[in-house]
């Protein structure tokens, strides 16, 4: 029989990714959007929308409540939903733990969840490494922005919820088509700037969407509840490494420019400010600059390794293939 899958962010990038191959692996899948939510990477036919505002928990409730009257409860529930960036740290709090916290309790208190619930973390919410070790599930979470305390926060309220059977995967930096965070770093190598901030050189790791979507379902449909599942493309990369395979794809050359940490910061606050004035959260703000700063983003995915995980893309092949999408799209020469 057809499970029902319902994906939450479905209209973000990471949500439509999670939908498509919901589709290709059988599912009934339903996409939970708001009302002003686009619709462009959702074409396909087959696919229910559900109007949920996670901020509105009696509608959600509605919503939730008819459809598992006319199609039966959800059997997975991936919580894609959520924000990495704001004006207000508030907010991250509002949306992130308090929104996961209105959802639970719906699915919980109805009963309209019959085998897990997936929520959709980053490894934010562990923070940085300690020294050069990689991040692992069982590190001692220390996060350093607003945004990963709002992430662990909402994992904790998950692991304080009994006879709740729940998956939480801590994707590392996400990139590949439709993304637009990534696009800037890449313009900005295009436009011959390879930038670093502070003098210390970073350890990073990333994950193409396509490979964490694999993760996810991989994760989901397998026995394992109440635990997290850290994702990445199973290698570490240093800021060097990245910015030669990035010109390496661009096939452009570039200056290195070492940006020093006081300048970032003022840099960061004007670039608030702008924001601030224009309703937009601009790309680089204080709280993201913290994450470039940071030394140590390695990660250690030992779960999924077990699970039989292996990573199509390595950030080689992983980039030519953004790359080329970006390049389909008129967004990179
Ligand atoms: N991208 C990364 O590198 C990365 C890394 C680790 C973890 N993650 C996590 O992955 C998830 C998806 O990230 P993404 O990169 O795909 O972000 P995204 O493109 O900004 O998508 C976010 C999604 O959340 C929805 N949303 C936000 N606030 C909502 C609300 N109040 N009610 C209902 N829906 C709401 C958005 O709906 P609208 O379209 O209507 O705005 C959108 O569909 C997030 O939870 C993020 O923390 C991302």
């Amino acid at each position: 029989m057809q499970k029902n899958v319902l994906i939450t962010g479905a209209s973000g990038f990471i949500g439509s990714f999670l939908v498509e191959e919901a589709i290709r692996k059988g599912y009934r899948v339903f996409a939970g959007i708001r009302a002003s939510s686009s619709r462009q990477y959702l074409s396909d036919p087959s696919i229910h929308f559900l109007e949920l505002d996670l901020m509105d928990s009696v509608a959600m409730q509605q919503t939730l409540q008819q459809t598992a009257e006319k199609y039966g409860a959800f059997d997975y529930v991936i919580h894609a939903a959520g924000i990495t960036k704001s004006l207000h740290l508030s907010e991250f709090y509002d949306v992130n733990v308090a929104s996961t916290q209105r959802l639970v309790n719906i699915l919980q208190q109805q009963q309209l969840l019959k085998e897990k619930f997936v929520f959709i973390s980053s490894l934010a919410s562990y923070g940085p490494g300690v020294g050069n070790d990689p991040i692992t599930a069982l590190s001692v979470p220390n996060p350093i922005t607003a945004y990963g305390r709002s992430k662990r926060e909402a994992e904790n309220l998950l692991y304080q919820t009994t006879d709740f059977p729940f998956l939480v995967i801590n994707p590392t930096a996400v990139y590949g088509p439709r993304d637009k965070d990534f696009l800037f770093v890449l313009q900005a190598v295009q436009q011959k700037l390879e930038l670093y901030v502070g003098s210390r050189e970073q350890l990073l790791s990333f994950v193409h969407v396509a490979d964490l979507v694999k993760a996810v379902f991989l994760s989901m449909e397998s026995a394992h509840t109440r635990r997290n599942v850290l994702v990445s493309d199973l290698a570490n990369y240093t800021t060097a490494e990245m910015n030669r395979i990035i010109k390496q794809q661009l096939g452009v050359s570039a200056i290195a420019v070492t940006v020093p940490t006081w300048i970032a910061v003022f840099a960061a606050v004007l670039s608030e400010a702008v924001g601030n004035l224009r309703g937009k959260v601009p790309l680089l703000n204080r709280e993201r600059l913290k994450e470039f700063r940071a030394s140590n983003w390695a990660a250690t995915c030992t779960e999924l390794e077990n699970l039989g995980y292996r990573p199509a893309h390595t950030l080689d092949s992983g980039l030519a293939d953004t790359i080329a999408w970006y390049r389909g799209k008129g967004l990179l020469k």
